[in-house]
């Protein structure tokens, strides 16, 4: 089977075609951050209006790539929700429109579930079950995967999400947008031992997480050395503390999940598990619990069309697949989905 995948949640448009056989043949993508670092976050109606641009070249750039035609393409996958409703329209109708005019089924596939699943394009693919750890500018989630389809949420955050705290703490920092990567880079030149960041939540029991007090610690210890003279010294040092103290945060609770469960795989998903510190931190972790930690490439961490299509081929081998209708949702509990049924 041989399935396109569209990814317009956000401000990527992605697409990709996976063969159920041959692997990954090819993927693309266009990011839109630059787009909208002059308003330091994303503005749906620009990301709607880009998307609109951008889809349909990409499509007949990876059917170039994958040097296939439609007549070997057996079924459309496209974001359906969680997401910007606009930008998810996009994906949808293109999605849909395709599908109908070349007699194929389509299948809407949620994008946490493409997240969860994007180390599996991966060799060695880890297997179920196991603990993954979902961290994207959106969401911040602990989850138990009994088999793919299956996702009993066991930690989730109480307020702001990882990335989030990483973008708003990269603002403060001066850096652009998304600060997620720039404050990694900057991080790097930071003295670990000048500040200590609190690592919230740790001190009672459970897989809960907050992180918008580390935002504001951030905020208080630059204006508490707003008269230092050095003050690009100061940015890398308090970039360093807080990268640290989301690091430490993170590692406590998957200790903690991989025993409550017993299970020994940790699988690292979203668009802050492209950082480097983190993914370094995690292996080191798993090794000594025994077990072991699988990341997807850092360009699959973040969002992509190849694990679109890598979910929406296995949901389609398990015959699923819906009729019409631009069934987008802007939100979509995670473990509200079906088990896949094996194809
Ligand atoms: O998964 P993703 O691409 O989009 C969502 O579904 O949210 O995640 C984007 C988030 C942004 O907050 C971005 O700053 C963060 O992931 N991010 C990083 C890194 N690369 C991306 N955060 C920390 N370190 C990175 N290297
Ligand atoms: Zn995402």
């Amino acid at each position: 089977m041989r399935v396109i995948g569209l990814e317009t949640s956000c401000d990527e448009s992605g697409v990709a075609i996976y063969d159920a056989r041959e692997g990954l043949l090819a993927q693309r993508l266009h990011s839109q951050s630059r787009m909208h670092a002059e308003y330091a976050g994303v503005v749906p109606e620009l990301a709607s209006r880009d998307h609109v641009r951008r889809i349909l070249p990409l499509v007949t750039e990876v059917m170039r790539e994958a040097g296939t035609g439609w007549g070997q393409i057996d079924g459309i996958a496209y974001t359906a929700g969680p997401g910007l409703v606009g930008a998810l329209l996009v994906g949808a109708s293109v999605g849909r429109s395709l599908a109908w005019s070349r007699g194929l089924p389509a299948v809407p596939v949620h994008h946490l579930e493409g997240h969860l699943l994007a180390a599996l394009l991966e060799r060695p693919a880890p297997v179920c079950p196991f603990v993954a750890l979902l961290v994207s500018g959106g969401h911040t989630l602990l989850v138990k995967v009994e088999r793919a389809g299956r996702y009993e949420i066991i930690g989730e955050t109480l307020d702001d999400a990882v990335g989030e705290a990483f973008d708003k703490t990269a603002t403060l920092l001066d850096l652009p947008y998304p600060g997620g990567p720039a404050l990694e880079q900057l991080a790097r030149a930071g003295d670990p031992a000048r500040f200590s960041f609190p690592r919230p939540m740790v001190d009672r029991p459970g897989l809960e997480f907050s992180f918008s007090g580390l935002k504001t610690f951030a905020a208080n210890t630059l204006l508490g050395y707003r008269h230092a003279s050095d003050r690009d010294r100061l940015r890398a040092d308090v970039a360093r503390a807080f990268q640290d103290a989301v690091v430490d945060t993170l590692a406590i609770k998957c200790r903690r999940a991989l025993r409550a469960t017993r299970l020994s795989r940790l699988v690292v998903a979203g668009g802050v598990g492209a950082n480097r510190a983190l993914r370094q931190r995690l292996t080191e972790l798993a090794r000594e619990e025994g077990g072991e930690a699988f990341f997807p490439r850092a360009e699959f961490c973040t969002d992509n069309g190849a694990m679109i299509a890598f979910a929406g081929c296995l949901r389609l081998q398990g015959g699923e697949w819906t009729r019409g209708g631009f069934d987008v949702r802007a939100r979509w509990p995670l473990d509200a989905l079906q088990a896949i049924a094996p194809g």
